[in-house]
């Protein structure tokens, strides 16, 4: 009997607005996960812009998802990188090649099938700024779909606007092969359109009224399974941590989304001196509040939904 390969359990972490700590929450997650015995691989979707190697202090990643998409390499496993973290590894982004940045659609299908087939327990996919097609896609491909916000108001709407557009981007999916209602979904994402539908509940009653109750049911139900994980980073006051409160709420109100609001990550001045300083982020000391803030978070998102 041959046995069946496990698909590894996959982490995306998002969130819209840049510099708001998707990477270093990243990390950390990888981090712990690896800590708790998961062979775990860290990947830096981020085609434009990677980083997440630096975090990791290694200056010159050897080998990057160039290299895999350039074909020097055939599998993923053989791109992933070592790092100083006992069964952590890395999948580095492309560096300076920034034509990657919007990788071909063909490409982008290449590195997720890669993904699926990593020999790893956990993998973390870390996503750049914005809400492009490629960002939410691999938003989309993950089980635990974490969006990172700050109290910043700026941080807020994006991370909101993160969710929407996963949230149609789904629906674009699903209904890919039905001209009318894709048609109808395409009026919906301008917010001003003139059959009123503002919210998902609207657009879905819409879609009941032309198409049918089963139609809306099977958007409803699948549109069920984007349950965004919320974390609310660079926590300095009690007060800060209404944020994720705040997006939990309007992406209930507006998308009928129930996501889980659990995670703080309070802001600590050590991770920016590490950075300034190159030190791996993995260093950091153990007795410190942030590096107790990820665990919890990691430790609450194992828990079966
Ligand atoms: N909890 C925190 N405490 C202190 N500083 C933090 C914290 N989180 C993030 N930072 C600071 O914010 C900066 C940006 O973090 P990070 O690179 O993880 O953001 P990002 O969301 O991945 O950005 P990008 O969208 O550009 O990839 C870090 O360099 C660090 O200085
Ligand atoms: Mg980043």
């Amino acid at each position: 009997m041959t046995e069946e390969k496990k698909i590894p359990v996959i982490w995306a972490v998002g969130g819209g607005k840049g510099g708001v700590g998707k990477s270093i929450i990243g990390t950390f997650i990888a981090f712990w996960l690896s800590r708790m015995g998961k062979k775990t691989v860290l990947v830096d979707t981020d085609l434009g812009g990677a980083n997440v190697h630096t975090l990791m202090g290694i200056k010159n990643p050897p080998r990057s998802l160039n290299d895999f998409l350039a074909k020097k390499y055939s599998s993923l496993n053989d791109i992933c990188i070592d790092s100083e973290v006992n069964g952590l590894r890395l999948i580095t982004g492309a560096g300076e090649i920034l034509s990657l940045a919007n990788p071909k659609f063909a490409q982008k299908i290449k590195i997720m099938k890669g993904i699926l087939k990593l020999d790893a327990d956990q993998v973390i996919l870390d996503l750049g700024a914005g809400s492009s097609y490629n960002t939410l896609d691999f938003f989309l491909m993950a089980e635990k779909k974490l969006v990172v916000v700050t109290p910043q108001p700026t941080s807020i709407q994006n991370a909101y606007s993160f969710i929407r557009g996963a949230v149609y981007r789904r629906l674009s999916q699903l209904t890919s092969r039905d001209p009318s209602i894709s048609a109808l979904i395409q009026t919906a994402m301008n917010p001003k359109n003139e059959l009123q539908m503002r919210t998902i509940k609207e657009l879905c009653q819409v879609i009941e009224d032309l198409e049918g109750a089963e139609a809306s049911k099977e958007i409803k139900k699948d549109l069920g399974k984007i349950r965004p994980i919320i974390v609310t980073n660079m926590v300095r006051e009690p007060s800060d941590k209404n944020a994720g409160k705040i997006v939990q709420l309007v992406a209930e109100k507006y998308l009928t989304i129930r996501s889980e609001n659990f995670g703080t990550v309070v802001y600590d001045r050590q991770i920016e001196q590490m950075i300034s300083e190159m030190t791996p982020l993995v260093r950091i000391s153990q007795s410190s509040e942030f590096f107790g803030c990820v665990y919890d978070i990691v430790i609450k998102a194992l828990e079966p939904n």
